[in-house]
Order: structure tokens, then C-alpha cells, then sequence
């Protein structure tokens, strides 16, 4: 079959990689993709915002099934859109987008269906947030309601850190904001499978939010990850499929939205069990980097039987191996930084036993990869153990001659501890 995927991430290599392995495929493209991309699809300069324009490629190409990578072209209805032109695709709705879309739809379905979640309210003007804000006490959580690249959350530890939040966001017109409890525990990221009635649960991971080392720094789009997650237990899982992910499915059939593809639950582990700190309607990046290596099965399948409404019976197997990937970002991400500067030695990093590299942002140009965004490679290794993986991803990172690169280096520390207390 033919299929075409959309995106240009860490996250879309690591689908296009795996997609590209899939015995059922005949020629996959990705639109726009990226360097690392080019070497398991053919890249195609479509513009994914043009809907009609992806609908004409696919019927152009014989396209069996179109693949979303990112939320903004499923926030806009780009499922809906090809559905509608007769073509397979696999991602939710426009209207089931919405438990991205809107942190303020997302946590009103939450209260409607007592699924565990931060205690909240939502705001349209400033005044009234701060007078929540002041009743509620600090530390407490100010979130703008709508999709803003995970730069959106501020978690404010006294009153006044709240108000300079408040501030900023209303500084926007027609601004809305959601404030919540601050919820104390360790997260999880957790990935579901969906096909309106029935979910495939995948498996966890964790992410690193921060930066720097040590968890500190402003918050990114995700300095590295592994998987699995030690947090995330088989009691867990089973407590967050029964509370959390089927009462949201069978809430979003009743609302004539019923969910299709995969379901991101952002995840707080409190001493209470676990609460949704939030959904994405997508797969994680860079957690899907770590998901895609540790896939034994065919994930084509399991891709097409979400579409199709068959996941009922529908099995998936993975290695035990742990996997870890190490984002390498361009000097000055989350802020400003430098496009255009030359990487080498991703051959040589490329031979470290057990590890794949996943691009970002990167490009060709005369020849050689040059960086072309802020999070720019995923040094990604299995290995027997977390340590083992992370001693590999950096045996990678350190044959990468990049110098406008940087990265965390304690990548999976909370696992590497654990490991080292021998639990
Ligand atoms: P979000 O974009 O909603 O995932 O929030 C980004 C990050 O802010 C999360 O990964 C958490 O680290 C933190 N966060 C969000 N909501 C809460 C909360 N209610 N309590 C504690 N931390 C939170
Ligand atoms: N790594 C978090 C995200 O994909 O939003």
C-alpha cells in the first residue's frame, strides 16, 4: 500500500522509519519531512496547511492511507477533510482534536465524567483569575486555553509569580485561561491506541520538560526521553485505563466525537493514583522515538485497524528492552538560535551498537546536514538496561561534531538511580 505521512519532526523519522519497514508498504512519502526522513520516504514540499492540496496528492498517487504527525493539521480538521474526499486517514477528527485544542473542554469533560484531574476553573478576564488565584493559594497552576506548543503553562510557586502569569496571558485578546491544583508526583507520558470504542494501550515514558540538566531551565518541546516508564506499573496502567482513557472514550462517542487514533495522557503519578495533567491527540515527540524502537510488531496494522474501527481484538508486541533518546537542540533553543550550521560525524555515531538516530530539524544542503530548527537530532539506543541505553545514546552524541549543538547529559536520570538502588 501507499501512504503518505505528514510532518517534519524526530517524531515523524521515527514513524517513517518504522512505517518504512512495514512488508505492507509499497512507497511511503512525507510532506514536508526532513533530511533524516529522506532516507525512508520521499520527501514532498506540500503545504499540509492546503488541505485540498494534500487531498489532490493523494488522489494523484494512489495514497491508501494518510498518517498525521502533528496536532495543527488535526486541529484543523485535516482527518475530517480527506474522510470526506474518500481517503484513509489516521488521526482524530477536528472535533476530537479538541482534547488538545482546549484545555477548557478537556478538563469540563473531566469533571462531567469524575475522571481524576487538577481541581480547576476558567477564566476570561484577569481580575477574576487573581481572585481564584488568592483564595486558592500558591503554588497553583495558570494555563492559556488553547494549543501554544507546551509553552503555555506557567506552574507559579507564590502569588505573585501567578499574577505576572495572569498578566501576560490576558495581555492577548480574547485571551482565556485555565487555573488548576498543583498536583505533586512524578509524570508519565501514556499512549493509547483508539478507534472510537476500543483501546490498545501501548506503553509509557518519560519525558524531560526542562533544558538543562537537573530538570532546571525553561520549559521545551522535549529534551529527551525513555521508555518504559518505572513509575508507570501494570496497577497503574490498569487504573488509568479504567478511570482515565475508557470513561474519555465513551464520553467523546456520546458527544458525537468519538476518538480515532492515538491518545496521549500526559500523566501526574500522585500518592493518590494517577491524574490527567493533559491530552494530546498525537504521538509524543520525542517520546515516540523510544516507542518506535521498542515496537516489535508491524505498526501498520495497528495504524489501519484504528481507522477501521477494529482494535478490539488487535495485539501489539514489544522488546523489554529499555530505549532512551537524547535530544540535541541548537544552541539558544527554547529561544532564539542559529539555523544553517554544519553537522558531521552522524555516520560514525550512527555504528554505536544498538542506536538509531532520528532527525529533526535538519535539511540537506551541498551535501551536508545542516540544522534547520530548534530540536534538531534524537540520538536514540535499546539497551539491556536504562544505563546501558544512555552510556550508548551518549557514545553517539559524543562522535556528533556539532558544535552549535547542545544537550542535557542526565537524560533517564530518575531510571539510572532506580536502577543503581537495585529496584
Ligand atoms: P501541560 O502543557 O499541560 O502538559 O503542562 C506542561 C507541564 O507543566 C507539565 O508537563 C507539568 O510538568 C506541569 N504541569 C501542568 N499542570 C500541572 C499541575 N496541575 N500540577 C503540577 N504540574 C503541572
Ligand atoms: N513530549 C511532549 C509532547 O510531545 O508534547
Amino acid at each position: 500500500m501507499n501512504i503518505l505521512l505528514i510532518g517534519s519532526g524526530g517524531r515523524e523519522h521515527a514513524l517513517a522509519w518504522k512505517i518504512a519497514a512495514s512488508p505492507l508498504v509499497t512507497k511511503l512519502w512525507c510532506a514536508p519531512g526532513n533530511a533524516g526522513i529522506a532516507q525512508d520516504a520521499e520527501c514532498v514540499a506540500l503545504d499540509v496547511a492546503d488541505h485540498a492540496a494534500v487531498i489532490a496528492f493523494c488522489k494523484n498517487n494512489n495514497v491508501d492511507l494518510v498518517v498525521v504527525g502533528p496536532e495543527a493539521p488535526l486541529a484543523t480538521g485535516i482527518v475530517d477533510d480527506l474522510i470526506a474526499a474518500g481517503i484513509k486517514a489516521f488521526g482524530p477528527s477536528r472535533l476530537a482534536s479538541q482534547l488538545e485544542s482546549s484545555k477548557g473542554f478537556t478538563k469540563d469533560l473531566c469533571r462531567a465524567n469524575n475522571i481524576p484531574t487538577a481541581a480547576y476553573d476558567r477564566f476570561r478576564d484577569a481580575e477574576a483569575a487573581k481572585a481564584y488565584v488568592r483564595e486558592q493559594g500558591a503554588p497553583i497552576v495558570v494555563k492559556a486555553d488553547g494549543l501554544a506548543a507546551g509553552k503555555g503553562v506557567v506552574v507559579a510557586m507564590t502569588i505573585p509569580e501567578a499574577d505576572v502569569a495572569i498578566n501576560a496571558l490576558f495581555s492577548a485578546p480574547g485571551a482565556e485561561a485555565v487555573i488548576e491544583e498543583f498536583m505533586e508526583g512524578e509524570e508519565a507520558s501514556f499512549f493509547v491506541l483508539c478507534d472510537g470504542d476500543n483501546a490498545l494501550p501501548l506503553v509509557a515514558a518519560q519525558d524531560h520538560k526542562r533544558a538543562y540538566d537537573g530538570d532546571k531551565g525553561p520549559n521545551t518541546g522535549g529534551m529527551g526521553a525513555y521508555s518504559p516508564a518505572p513509575v508507570f506499573t501494570d496497577v497503574v496502567r490498569e487504573r488509568t485505563m479504567n478511570e482515565i482513557i475508557l470513561p474519555t472514550l465513551r464520553a467523546m462517542k456520546a458527544k458525537g466525537a468519538p476518538y480515532r487514533g492515538v491518545l496521549f495522557a500526559g500523566l501526574m503519578i500522585t500518592s493518590d493514583g494517577p491524574k490527567l495533567i493533559e491530552y494530546n491527540v498525537r504521538f509524543g515527540d520525542p517520546e515516540t522515538q523510544v516507542l518506535m524502537l521498542r515496537l516489535m510488531s508491524d505498526l501498520v496494522p495497528a495504524l489501519l485497524a484504528s481507522v477501521d474501527g477494529e482494535l478490539k481484538h488487535f495485539d501489539l508486541r514489544w522488546f523489554p528492552d529499555p530505549a532512551l533518546t537524547v535530544v540535541m537542540a541548537a544552541k539558544g533553543y527554547p529561544g532564539d538560535y542559529r539555523k544553517g550550521t554544519r553537522i558531521e560525524g552522524l555516520g560514525e555515531a550512527a555504528q554505536v551498537e544498538g542506536v538509531q538516530i532520528f532527525h529533526a530539524g535538519t535539511k540537506s544542503e551541498n551535501g551536508h546536514i545542516v540544522a534547520n530548527g530548534g530540536r534538531v537530532l534524537n540520538v536514540s539506543a535499546l539497551g539491556k538496561s536504562v544505563s546501558e541505553a544512555q552510556r550508548r545514546a551518549y557514545a553517539a552524541v559524543d562522535r556528533i561534531d556539532w558544535p552549535e549543538g547542545f544537550c542535557r547529559r542526565d537524560i533517564g536520570w530518575q531510571a539510572v538511580a532506580r536502577e543503581k538502588e537495585g529496584k
